[in-house]
């Protein structure tokens, strides 16, 4: 393939791959907290799943291409091993961190099984920061992500993440705030249930 054709597809599976990342966090997002919607919860984390796997797909096409494109030197140490790399040294980290994270993340998704839930949890949450990583790192050092198109992209992208989690973070507020009353509301019924079910005062039915 010649380097030109290696260099867009470095650059479109670079934005769509962060474009079904973001896809994933948000519906990740959606779906650990609960939100009422026309798909049933079983089937966005179905379709949550199978987004993270196009993302990786799409992840291992623009490294791929990236390496194999002569016109510049990345160096395959770079793709697990961040600051290894004299091609724009920064950005290209914060790419191979987002794309670290995101292997962890896939990881221990597979093994699940075998994996304590804690620290699957843990884990996965690393999915969260790997977003802001690959996001900066496409802004630093993308070629098309300087253009008006491409930005709008990202803009909706990150609307979309920042949306779902302050969502997430205020279903998380409502919750813990709403515990105490819940938890009062609850003594209050069983006491009154034990009440009406207690023989009144001076032992009569
Ligand atoms: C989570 C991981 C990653 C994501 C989501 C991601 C996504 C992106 C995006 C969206 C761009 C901008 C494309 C453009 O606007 O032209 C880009 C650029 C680039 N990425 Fe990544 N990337 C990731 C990891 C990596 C890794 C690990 C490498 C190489 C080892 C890499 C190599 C490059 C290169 C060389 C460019 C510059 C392409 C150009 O010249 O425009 N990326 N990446």
């Amino acid at each position: 393939m010649p380097s030109i054709d290696l260099w867009y597809t470095t650059r479109a599976s670079g934005l769509v791959a962060l474009v079904l990342l973001s896809g994933t966090v948000v519906l990740g997002i959606l779906t650990a907290g609960r939100a009422r919607s026309a798909l049933p919860g079983f089937a966005r984390a179905e379709v949550h799943r199978r987004l993270s796997v196009l993302t990786v797909v799409f992840l291992a096409v623009h490294v791929l291409t990236a390496e194999i494109d002569t016109y510049v030197k990345v160096g395959w140490l770079a793709v697990v091993a961040p600051f290894t790399s004299s091609y724009h040294r920064t950005w290209l980290a914060l790419g191979t961190i987002g794309a670290d994270l995101l292997l962890a993340v896939a990881i221990s998704s597979a093994l699940r099984q075998h994996v304590p839930a804690r620290a699957w949890r843990a884990l996965h949450w690393l999915a969260y920061l790997s977003w802001p990583v690959a996001v900066s790192h496409a802004l630093g050092m993308g070629t098309d992500s300087k253009l008006t198109w491409a930005l709008g992209l990202l803009a909706v992208c990150t609307a979309g993440v920042v949306v779902a989690a302050g969502w997430r973070v205020a279903g998380a507020h409502r919750a813990k705030a709403a515990l105490p009353r819940t938890v009062i509301r609850a003594r209050r019924s069983i006491r009154s249930r034990a009440a009406g079910a207690t023989p009144g005062i001076g032992g009569r039915p």
